[in-house]
């Protein structure tokens, strides 16, 4: 029976969430530890399971449209007419800010061009989960699609030429999620809704700031100074409204083990916060998160050799 394979990875943005939906930079790196996987079987009805929904796919309900777009558009690129089953395995717990949804639209085109035998071009494949987060999310910056199908971390400013960027630092990254679901559509339209007043626009424009000055951290390698980057950055986030009290507790927690610096990541309003850590304080601060955290991961930012 003929099979096929499509897998993606996730994300986090290290800052300057919100501000990159107003060409602001951001910074982002993918989590290549948490993968999302799609197999794709021939079947008498279409089909796809997830941890989501399971069951037809013309049933799908309407919070998923994303999915059906990343399916339809892929199979009629590829002039594909064979009805398929497909089967998403993910690492990603959904809604929470790490990619689920662009990584599991990534795998699901892959899948189909695995399937067809046709190649992906990178552009169409950006495009396609462009299209499917644009149902998601409303207005995506585009992060999402980027860091979730490749493997290098990103410098990334909407509309203009992408940048990558080396992550090679001598310290943890630790991500918590706080159980609750985020909700990134919402708390963009918010954001819109508040985007002509003074203090939005201000704590936009000190994100990107922020966001120049942690790309000479990490050029510079100073890890201290990047955590200092990341609490300001929660200051400002606390400010657009996107943070809540979960996330709050959990970045003070953080910093109270000793990380360099916390704060939420992606969308906020639930979903996941990070924190920098030494190496010498890591353990610590994941202990620490672990309590009160619904799941917790630890990432080396070093790399091997
Ligand atoms: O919640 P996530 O991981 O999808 O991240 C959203 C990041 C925002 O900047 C809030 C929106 C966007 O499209 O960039």
């Amino acid at each position: 029976m003929k099979q096929a394979r499509g897998c993606a990875h996730g994300k986090v943005i290290l800052i300057g969430e919100h501000a990159v939906v107003y060409h602001y930079p951001c910074i982002a790196l993918p989590i290549k530890e948490l993968q999302v996987q799609v197999d794709i079987q021939v079947a008498e009805e279409e089909t796809l399971t997830c941890d989501l929904y399971c069951g037809p796919l013309a049933q799908l309900p309407a919070h998923l449209a994303n999915l059906a777009c990343a399916i339809q558009k892929s199979k009629t690129y590829c002039h594909c007419q064979d009805t398929l089953a497909f089967t998403v395995h993910s690492d990603l717990p959904a809604e929470r800010g790490m990619g689920s949804s662009a990584a599991v639209a990534c795998a699901l085109i892959r899948s189909i061009f695995h399937y067809c035998q046709q190649d992906l071009p990178s552009d169409v494949l950006l495009q396609f989960i462009n299209e499917a987060e644009t149902l998601a999310h409303g207005k995506p910056s585009g992060i999402d699609a980027i860091t979730t199908s490749q493997n290098e971390a990103v410098f990334f400013i909407k509309g203009q030429a992408l940048e990558t960027i080396s992550m090679n630092l001598d310290a943890d990254l630790i991500i918590a999620d706080t159980g609750q679901l985020g909700d990134t559509k919402e708390a963009v339209s918010w954001v819109a809704s508040q985007a002509q007043k003074k203090e939005t626009k201000e704590a936009l424009h000190q994100l990107g700031q922020l966001s120049l000055e942690a790309k000479l951290a990490l050029e510079q390698k100073n890890v201290k100074y990047l955590g200092q980057l990341l609490n300001k950055a929660q200051v400002q986030l606390e400010r657009l409204g996107v943070s809540n009290a979960t996330l709050n507790d959990l970045v003070q927690t953080a910093r109270a083990a000793g990380a360099y610096g916390s704060k939420l990541t992606g969308g906020g309003r639930g979903g996941c916060m990070l924190a920098l850590c030494s190496k010498e304080k890591s353990a610590a601060v994941y202990a620490a998160l672990q309590k009160k955290a619904k799941q917790v991961w630890k990432f080396n930012l070093k790399e091997e050799g």
